[in-house]
């Protein structure tokens, strides 16, 4: 089932999904959350390590699984996710190393490594709560439109939308990699709980898209949420659809 709820502002919608993480965190004895990156994440970080420094909270059973990661990108490139992990979240808490897991973005066998990643996403269950962004032309991680709703965790390319849009991160639009190792539709559905999180105008269109359809259809990859059991899409004032 997908629920949407509008928090009106955006910084509230941030803590939101920051307070649901740290619950899941609380209440699991081994945690396993599925995480995102991406400007909209930025916030949610910020305010889920104030929670972990405001309160007591055991963090030595977390286990957290990336969506994805830029292909061929170095690991200590500033705009490879494993970084902005680090620099908003990882580095804030009390973590270490083997506890969280990105796909494999340079590996030699690549899909022994997907594979591998499934299975360490999917066993024993699936996340207990997987954190989404979207994208304007709504892809979920990397999978872009016409990905195929079964698919697992593999090596994609990127749409020319998806590389304009995150040029800003980088300092030119031919800085910004072509390719990208993201968890399939399949691993991201495996998750228990997921909640989305859309803020601003330009993500409005595709939110609103999204509120509208009925049924899946791969050209919105974002879609195939309808056909999972729980799944809250959380916006502000901007990027809400019309009721
Ligand atoms: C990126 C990421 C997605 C993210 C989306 C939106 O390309 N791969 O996981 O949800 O685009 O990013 P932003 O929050 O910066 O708009």
């Amino acid at each position: 089932m997908m629920e949407f709820v509008n928090l009106g502002d955006a910084t509230l919608a941030a803590q939101y999904v920051a307070i649901e993480m740290f619950r899941t965190i609380q209440k699991q004895s081994e945690p396993k959350l599925g995480l995102a990156t991406g400007g909209t994440m930025e916030p949610v970080y910020k305010s889920l390590v104030q929670l972990i420094e405001h309160n007591p909270i055991d963090l030595s059973a977390l286990k957290t699984f990336n969506l994805d990661e830029y292909y061929g990108l170095d690991k200590d490139h500033p705009q490879s996710y494993l970084y902005f992990m680090k620099h908003h979240l990882f580095n804030h808490i009390d973590i270490t190393e083997n506890q969280y897991y990105f796909p494999d973005n340079n590996a030699v066998n690549l899909e022994a490594d997907n594979q591998a990643y499934d299975q360490l996403v999917k066993s024993p269950d699936g996340v207990h709560l997987q954190i989404l962004g979207i994208g304007t032309n709504g892809h979920i991680g990397f999978n872009e439109p016409g990905t195929p709703f079964d698919s697992n965790t593999r090596l994609v390319q990127l749409t020319d939308e998806t590389i304009q849009a995150n040029a800003r991160f980088f300092n030119h639009v031919e800085e910004v990699p072509t390719r990208a190792v993201t968890m399939g539709i399949k691993t991201i559905m495996s998750a228990e709980r997921i909640i989305l999180l859309a803020v601003g105008k330009k993500k409005q269109p595709i939110i609103h898209e999204l509120y509208h359809m009925e049924i899946p259809d791969t050209d919105v990859p974002a879609s195939v949420l309808l056909t999972h059991p729980d799944v809250l899409i959380v916006t502000d004032n901007e990027a809400a659809p019309q009721y």
